[in-house]
C-alpha cells in the first residue's frame, strides 16, 4: 500500500506534511498555490519548514545563473533533513519542480542524488499520480511536457484555497519572443493564452472568498489572445478582458504583470483611461537604452518606440506610475551605451524598478555573443542605475505626502494596532486603524514617504472601488 492510498478509519487520506519553497517570479508563486491545492485532497497539509516533512518541493527559477545555483546549495542542506526522515522510519520525497525542472530535466537527479522527482511548470495536475510512483518504486521519475493546455484544465481546480484579499491569476504562460539574454522561452514553452471563460470563472470564485483584487499574470501578459466567451469565435484581447473582469462583483482592483511595450495596444491602453478598476500601475520592461544593444538583446523595440508607448500610457492615464526591467552589461554594452540607458531611465521617471547584471544563461543566443563584459563593469554600471532609480523611486513616493490615497488593507502592520495595504500605484502603505478594515479600501491621508513605504492616517473615508 503507497501512502497515496493509505486511509484512516474514517476513510479520509492521512495527514501528511508538505514543504513548499518558492523561487522565481509570480508564475512560481501561483503554480505553488495550485501544487498545494492539487495535493490537499491526498492529505498533504502545508509546513513552515522542511524538517520532518513527508513532501519536500523545491519550485525553481533559472533566470540567472544565481537563482539555479540556489537550488543545488538548497538540495544539499534537504540530505541530511532526508536522512533523518529514513532514521526516525519515514520518508522525505523531494521533487525539484519549475524552471531549473525544465532547463536541466535528469541532469538535476545526477547531480543530486538526493531528488526523487523533476516536474517541468506544464505537468503539475500530474503531481499526485507522479508521487504514486515514486513511492512505489522509489526510483527515478522525469515530466516536463509543454502541454500547457492540459494543465489549466486540470489545475482549474474548484478548489483553489484563498489567504488574504489579494490574489494571483494566470492567463498567459510562455513567450515566443526569444530576447536573446532569457531562458523563459525554453523554460516555459510556447506562448499560450487560457480561454476567457476559465479565467472569469477562477476570478468569480475568488471574488466568493473575499478577494477584492486580483493581477493577472503572464510572461507576456499583454500578447494575452484567449478564446472568446461562450460560443462567441476568435479571441480576446487583454484589455477586452480587463474591462470584462471589471464587471466582476465584489472585485475592486485588477492590475497585469509582465508586459512587452511592442503588445501594449491601443484597447488595452484605452482601458487604463476607461477602466476605474483596472490600477494606474505599469510594469513595462525595457532592459536598455541603447537601440544597438537592444538589437542585439533582439528586444524588437527602441528606446524612442518604448518612450512612445510610455507617452501614450499617459495621455491616457496622467498619473500612471511606471516600473521596469533593466539589464546592465549585455556583451558589447559600452560606457556610452549605458549612458543611453541612463537617459532613458532620466525620460521615463520611475516609480519602482529592478534591475540586474547581465547573467550568461548556456543554451542562450547571447551567451554565445564575443565582447561579454568584465564583472566589475557590470557592478559598478548596476550601481549607478541603481542609484538613479532609487531616487526616482523615492521622488515618486515623496510625491505622495499631502494627498488622500485609496488604501486596501491586505494584513496587520508591524506595530500594534497598525494596518498594512497597497496604494493604486502598489505603494507599501501603513497607518492605525481597526483589525476590521482588513479586505477594505479605505481613504489615506499619507503623512510622510520613504523609498519604500508610506505612512498616513485614515481619513474616514470608506471607499468601496479603487
Ligand atoms: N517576461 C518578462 C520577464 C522576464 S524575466 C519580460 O519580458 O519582461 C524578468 C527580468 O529578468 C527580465 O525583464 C530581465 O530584466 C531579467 N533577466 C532575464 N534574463 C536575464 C539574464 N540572463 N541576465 C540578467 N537579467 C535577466
Ligand atoms: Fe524573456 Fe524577452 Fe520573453 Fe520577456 S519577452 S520572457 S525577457 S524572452
Ligand atoms: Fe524564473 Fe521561470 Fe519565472 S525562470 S522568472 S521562475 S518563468
Amino acid at each position: 500500500m503507497t501512502a497515496e492510498t493509505m486511509t484512516t478509519e474514517t476513510g479520509k487520506a492521512a495527514r501528511k506534511r508538505l514543504f513548499i519553497k518558492t523561487y522565481g517570479c509570480q508564475m512560481n508563486v501561483y503554480d505553488s498555490e495550485r501544487m498545494r491545492d492539487v495535493l490537499a485532497p491526498l492529505g498533504y497539509e502545508p509546513a513552515d519548514a522542511p524538517d520532518g516533512a513527508d513532501l519536500v518541493i523545491l519550485n525553481t527559477c533559472h533566470i540567472r545563473e544565481k537563482a539555479a545555483e540556489k537550488v543545488y546549495s538548497e538540495l544539499g542542506r534537504l540530505k541530511p533533513l532526508k536522512e533523518a526522515r529514513a532514521a526516525e522510519g519515514g520518508t522525505m520525497t523531494v521533487t525539484v519542480a519549475g524552471c531549473v525542472a525544465q532547463a536541466e530535466g535528469a541532469e538535476i537527479q545526477r547531480r543530486a542524488p538526493v531528488v526523487d522527482l523533476v516536474v517541468g511548470p506544464q505537468t503539475y495536475h500530474k503531481l499526485p499520480e507522479l508521487i504514486a510512483s515514486v513511492h512505489r518504486e522509489r526510483g527515478e521519475a522525469l515530466d516536463t511536457e509543454f502541454e500547457v493546455e492540459e494543465k489549466f484544465d486540470r489545475l482549474a481546480a474548484p478548489a483553489r484555497q484563498v489567504e488574504g484579499h489579494t490574489a494571483f491569476v494566470t492567463v498567459q504562460e510562455g513567450c515566443d519572443k526569444f530576447c536573446s539574454f532569457c531562458v523563459v522561452p525554453y523554460t516555459r514553452g510556447p506562448e499560450w493564452s487560457r480561454p476567457v471563460d476559465q479565467v472569469t470563472a477562477e476570478i468569480r470564485q475568488l471574488a466568493a472568498k473575499g478577494v477584492r483584487e486580483v493581477t493577472l499574470l503572464g510572461q507576456n501578459v499583454n500578447a494575452y489572445h484567449g478564446a472568446a466567451p461562450g460560443a462567441e469565435a476568435g479571441s480576446w484581447s487583454l484589455g477586452r478582458l480587463v474591462r470584462h473582469l471589471g464587471l466582476i462583483g465584489g472585485i475592486d482592483r485588477i492590475r497585469f504583470t509582465t508586459s512587452h511595450p511592442n503588445d501594449m495596444d491601443d484597447e488595452l491602453i484605452a482601458a487604463f483611461a476607461e477602466e476605474p478598476k483596472l490600477m494606474p500601475y505599469l510594469h513595462l520592461p525595457v532592459q536598455a537604452g541603447s537601440d544597438r544593444i537592444l538589437r542585439a538583446m533582439n528586444r524588437k523595440h527602441t528606446a524612442a518606440s518604448y518612450l512612445a508607448v510610455i507617452e501614450r500610457l499617459r495621455a491616457a492615464r496622467p498619473d500612471i506610475a511606471i516600473s521596469g526591467d533593466f539589464i546592465v552589461g549585455f556583451p558589447g554594452e559600452t560606457e556610452a551605451d549605458f549612458q543611453e540607458t541612463l537617459a532613458l531611465v532620466d525620460a521615463v521617471g520611475h516609480a519602482s524598478a529592478f534591475s540586474f547584471k547581465y547573467s550568461r544563461r548556456p543554451g542562450t543566443p547571447g551567451a554565445a555573443l564575443p565582447g561579454q563584459v568584465d564583472e566589475d563593469v557590470k557592478s559598478d554600471r548596476l550601481a549607478r542605475l541603481q542609484a538613479l532609480l532609487n531616487s526616482q523611486q523615492e521622488a515618486f513616493n515623496a510625491s505622495m505626502t499631502g494627498r488622500t490615497l485609496p488604501v486596501l488593507f491586505e494584513r496587520r502592520g508591524r506595530k500594534p494596532g497598525q494596518l498594512g495595504g497597497r496604494s493604486p500605484y502598489l505603494q507599501a502603505v501603513h497607518c492605525d486603524g481597526p483589525e476590521s478594515l482588513i479586505g477594505q479600501i479605505a481613504e489615506v491621508e499619507i503623512l510622510s514617504a520613504s523609498r519604500n513605504a508610506l505612512a498616513g492616517r485614515l481619513t474616514g473615508g470608506e471607499r468601496s472601488a479603487a
